[in-house]
């Protein structure tokens, strides 16, 4: 793909009123929710779930991309279509995780680095073949006050693998997804948050620029500026608004077409009314939407495992209810009335 067309699905992905499904859980992962719902995780079980979200009728209208993880992206629906050939017949992107996780930081304490660039040209080059269109790399960032996490080791390498990554993405014909997550785990406040998510924003943006990355078509996916989980401190849903575009509008050049936020372990209403608050503040450099993970899926995957992992309708109805909330939010005409299901039986 030219930088023309990278740029041109950036822009996609992007675009007013819609947002990306991340569904790219590893197995670890995928395993963990399954068992809270006592799903087994088997490859048939985790190829039916994503089929139900995927196949979900109508949701191309809110949603202009999914993240798949490397078993998904090679299964098919019921019918035998291959997953990325369903997505795009519907207008919706195909993209891929392209990272294997993170493990601790060598000579650290308990820091983390993302790993797996060795091959990711040639891993490249396979998944576009398979039909992905743009790619995820997500770096965790933990914040400890106390022992001065993240450290400026922590920050540097995580930012370099991040650019050697989307880097290698832009080469080989894929939109680099670039997430780096703050994590909501700890006892910081939201000033604290602010501070740390500008440094690894500023830390992020100069190894892009190192490492030649085309800002164009790129999509930034942070996490939002909140108070730790064991703070004790709560946040307005406006406070949150501010402090995160407050610190976005410092550290993100205007050339990144859009900002695609993860949930991070916020509740779906949340995540939907701090997009929509954030929308409401006027117009910015850059789109904002969502990638939610979780927040997405949440409800859905609690349907289908309440219809025994067999029935489609219910989990497809929560996920098609919860993009067209986030939809909604991307113009911040969200009400707290959308989220009645007397509303979402007119729709
Ligand atoms: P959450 O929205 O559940 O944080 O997931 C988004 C994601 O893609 C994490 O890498």
């Amino acid at each position: 793909m030219s930088a023309t067309d990278l740029a041109a699905v950036a822009k996609a992905m992007v675009a007013p009123g819609r947002g990306v499904l991340a569904a790219d859980e590893s197995n670890a992962t995928i395993t963990k929710r399954f068992a809270a719902l006592d799903i087994e995780s088997t490859e048939e079980n985790r190829r039916a779930y994503r089929d139900t979200l995927l196949s979900t009728p109508g949701i191309e209208e809110y949603i202009s991309g999914v993240i798949l993880y490397d078993e998904t992206i090679r299964q098919s629906t019921a019918d035998g279509t291959p997953f990325p050939k369903m997505l795009e017949s519907r207008g919706i992107l195909p993209g891929i995780k392209v990272d294997t996780g993170s493990k601790p930081l060598a000579l650290d304490n308990d820091e983390q680095v993302t790993e797996g660039l060795d091959g990711l040209r040639e891993r490249i080059e396979e998944y576009v073949s398979l039909g992905a269109k743009f790619a995820k790399w997500r770096a965790v960032f933990v914040i400890d006050d106390a022992k001065g996490f993240p450290s400026d080791y922590a920050l540097h390498c995580n930012a370099h693998a991040l650019a050697r990554y989307a880097a290698l993405c832009q080469e080989g014909g894929l939109v680099p997804i670039v997430e780096p997550e703050v994590l909501i785990d700890g006892d910081h406040t939201i000033e604290v948050c602010e501070v740390v998510t500008a440094d690894v924003l500023r830390a992020v943006f100069a190894a892009l620029a190192e490492q030649r990355v085309d800002l164009e078509a790129i999509v930034l996916k942070p996490s939002m500026v909140v108070p730790g989980k064991g703070s004790g401190q709560s946040a307005l849903i406006t406070e949150v608004a501010a402090a995160t575009l407050r610190c976005l509008r410092a550290s993100v050049p205007a050339a990144v077409p859009g900002i695609a936020f993860l949930s991070g372990g916020q509740g779906p209403e949340v995540a939907t009314a701090h997009l929509h608050a954030m929308n409401r503040l006027g117009p910015q450099p850059w789109q904002l939407t969502f990638s939610y993970g979780r927040a997405l899926q949440d409800p859905a995957l609690a349907a289908w495992a309440g219809d025994g992992g067999t029935v489609a309708e219910g989990g497809q109805a929560a996920l098609r209810h919860r993009a067209r909330c986030n939809s909604a939010a991307r113009s911040g005409t969200w009400t707290v009335a959308m989220e009645t299901p007397e509303e979402e039986m007119d729709n």
